[in-house]
């Protein structure tokens, strides 16, 4: 095919160097915001009287039937195309001839293609927050069906202190809202535009760069026309707050791939969200929570991908930075498929309370809980510790536990202890005892859950 620029150019380009300079491979997927673009920049050029109104009118009728076209199959995309941004003016050309021609004017494709990934970014940013919202949900439904799941919280995977099943996952509930208000301010970072930035050094043609952002339904423009160009911080902050949330997943899939080990049995994957084993009857396994684990390292992977190309390359734009899309999509495709599925496996999956219950029982988790009882009959902490912690020792040698110990042991070791210790060492007591704010108990898993539950129906 023909190059646009052949005019300046004695030589056909090499069809390997046609191949490995092309990104229609991957850039075809921003048609909808290239032709967006293309519509917002044509009406833009008519109103100012850049290029004649019909011509104008004439352009941007043309580009809404090949949006039509792309989106019913009706015209498909040509591999051969170098870039999106081509393929689309040239369709445009054949189609309605000269006034085609006219489109690029006062346009450069390093302000236009800054503009598709913004916009395709800005649409994607939504529908990942979607997704985190319907997780957000999932988790609390989760919360409320396990709040007297009474299990231990661990410091070193040694059991530490009673907490809730419900108390456990409302953590996460916590990190994927964070997730998501970085997300908000990243699509106030990329919805921008940075279109009238021309090449590098803007134009002569007198534009109106606000009507083309307000046709866009951006929030402004760009103020430098050299980082109008260049700035790819955007994507970058989309990918770190992608592998944020993969670090998420992450961190829950390897408890949920322990938790149904049958060490500890917390909790059952339903059958659908588990694989078998070619060679092993019995097994029953964790793949997807395996996968997203997996698949974490891949997103890293297109964050240090992305800072590396951007580390080295002058003002203003370099093909280096074609290589931001690749890296892109690739977190943000995997990232939306960790979210689904993962919200997914976590709905379906089975809460175990009696074997959390027994987890509790055996590990003396309620020592501090022993300690704080002698604090409060007037004994210094440090001296309280000690005898809890003699307490222990002597549970763990013969065979006790903290609830079972009989009250005259309990007394060889302190007589400030009553049969009120009983109480105070019960599981449950220890954790709904623990009233204050963010705590365990059960009060304040309600009020965590109902929190939850806002900040996922809000719309910002
Ligand atoms: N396909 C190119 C990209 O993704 C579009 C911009 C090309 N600009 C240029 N000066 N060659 O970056």
């Amino acid at each position: 095919m023909a190059k646009m620029w052949d005019a300046r150019f004695s030589k056909e380009e090499n069809s390997r160097v046609n191949d490995f300079n092309s990104s229609i491979r991957f850039d075809s997927r921003m048609f909808r915001e290239d032709i967006a673009g293309s519509v917002a920049h044509a009406t833009m050029l008519g109103r100012c009287g850049i290029i004649e109104q019909s011509e104008a009118d004439r352009i941007v009728e043309g580009l809404k039937e090949i949006l039509r076209d792309l989106e019913s199959g009706a015209l498909a995309i040509d591999p051969e195309a170098e870039d999106i941004h081509m393929f689309v003016e040239e369709v445009l050309t054949n189609r309605i001839g000269d006034t085609g021609k006219r489109l690029h004017t006062a346009r450069s494709r390093n302000d236009q293609v800054a503009l598709d990934v913004r916009l395709y970014l800005r649409r994607e940013i939504g529908e990942i927050r979607a997704l985190l919202r319907e997780l957000l949900n999932t988790i609390a439904d989760l919360a409320e069906r396990t709040t007297g799941a009474v299990m231990p919280g661990y410091t070193h995977l040694q059991r530490a202190q009673p907490v809730t099943f419900a108390h456990y996952v409302l953590a996460y509930a916590r990190m994927f809202l964070r997730d998501d208000g970085r997300l908000a301010e990243i699509y106030k970072h990329t919805n921008i535009s940075p279109l009238g930035s021309g090449a590098l050094a803007s134009t002569t043609y007198p534009i109106d760069r606000m009507l083309t952002a307000e046709l866009l339904g951006m929030d402004g423009v760009t103020e430098n026309s050299m980082d109008g160009v260049s700035d790819r911080d955007f994507l970058a902050e989309l990918i770190f707050a992608l592998s944020l949330v993969m670090t998420h997943l992450s961190r829950f899939s390897e408890e949920i791939i322990l938790w149904c080990s049958g060490e500890f049995g917390f909790v059952e994957l339903d059958d659908a969200f588990s694989t078998g084993s070619s060679i092993m009857p019995q097994k029953k396994n964790p793949d997807i929570a395996e996968l997203v684990r997996g698949k974490t390292g891949r997103v890293y992977g297109d964050l240090t991908a992305i800072l590396t190309v951007l580390k080295g390359i002058p003002l203003a734009y370099n093909k280096d930075m074609q290589e931001d899309k690749e890296a892109v999509f690739d977190a943000i495709d995997t990232a939306k498929l960790c979210i689904e599925l993962f919200a997914s496996m976590i709905g379906t999956m089975t809460v175990r309370e009696d074997r959390l219950r027994q987890a509790a029982s055996g590990g003396f988790i309620n020592a501090t809980d022993c300690a704080d009882y002698l604090v409060k009959k007037g004994l210094p902490f440090r001296d309280a510790y000690r005898v809890s912690g003699r307490l222990v020792a002597y549970c763990i040698e013969n065979g006790k536990t903290l609830e079972t110990l009989p009250l005259d042991v309990y007394r060889q070791y302190s007589p400030l202890f009553g049969e009120d210790v009983y109480d105070a060492v019960d599981l449950d007591n220890c954790v709904n005892r623990r009233t204050v704010y963010g705590g365990p108990s059960l009060e304040s898993v309600r009020r965590q859950i109902a929190l939850v539950r806002k900040a996922a129906a809000e719309n910002e």
